[in-house]
């Protein structure tokens, strides 16, 4: 299955895309603490304000945008942690566990070192055991909770962190 994906930056012209993505996640509300999607200006213009250490990266196949990856610097104005860098990955639900986030990963962590990152952090909900397994299958190791730091239709879920050494 993944020698059929193809990773790719995204630029300003795939918002729609990435948009329609984050309409799945969002109404799924099990996954992500984004229970309100990006719309389509919000995400051309977060594209636009990416650096050249940060990225947006696209899993396609055939044409068709299945999932991304985000890399931000974990704080944009602290340059004691310009070293920092922040993760996330979504897949669509029927391309989920066919290798996307794999790919994804192996294309933005030698993006990450190749940009002068030593470390990767993320946040996940409590909840989101798969996610954990994912990131944990990458070498990243849990490293603190928020608890009750997310609230979804009045429930509470509790954030892990997790964080990665280059
Ligand atoms: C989490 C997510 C990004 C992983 O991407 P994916 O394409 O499903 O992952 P892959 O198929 O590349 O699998 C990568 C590894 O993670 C493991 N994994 C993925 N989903 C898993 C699950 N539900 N349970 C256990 N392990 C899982 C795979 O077994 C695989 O391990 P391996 O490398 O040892 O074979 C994807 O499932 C997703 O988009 N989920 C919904 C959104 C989400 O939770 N995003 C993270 C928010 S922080």
């Amino acid at each position: 299955m993944s020698e059929q994906i193809l990773i790719r930056r995204a630029t300003p012209d795939d918002a729609a895309s990435i948009n329609s993505i984050w309409q799945v996640i969002a109404a799924e509300k099990i996954y992500s603490a984004i229970d309100k999607p990006f719309t389509i200006e919000e995400e051309r213009a977060y594209i636009q304000s990416l650096s050249e250490r940060e990225g947006v990266f696209l899993a396609e196949i055939d044409g068709s945008v299945i999932g991304f990856q985000s890399l931000d610097l974990w704080a944009r104005s602290i340059h004691s942690m310009d070293h920092v860098g922040q993760l996330g990955t979504f897949a669509l639900s029927a391309w989920r566990k066919h290798g996307v986030g794999n790919a994804l990963a192996q294309h933005t962590l030698a993006f990450a070192k190749a940009h002068g990152y030593e470390k990767l952090v993320i946040f996940v909900r409590a909840s989101n055991t798969s996610a954990q397994k994912f990131y944990a299958g990458l070498g990243f190791i849990e490293c603190g909770r928020f608890a009750r730091q997310v609230k979804i239709d009045g429930k509470f879920d509790d954030e892990i962190l997790m964080e990665l050494f280059l």
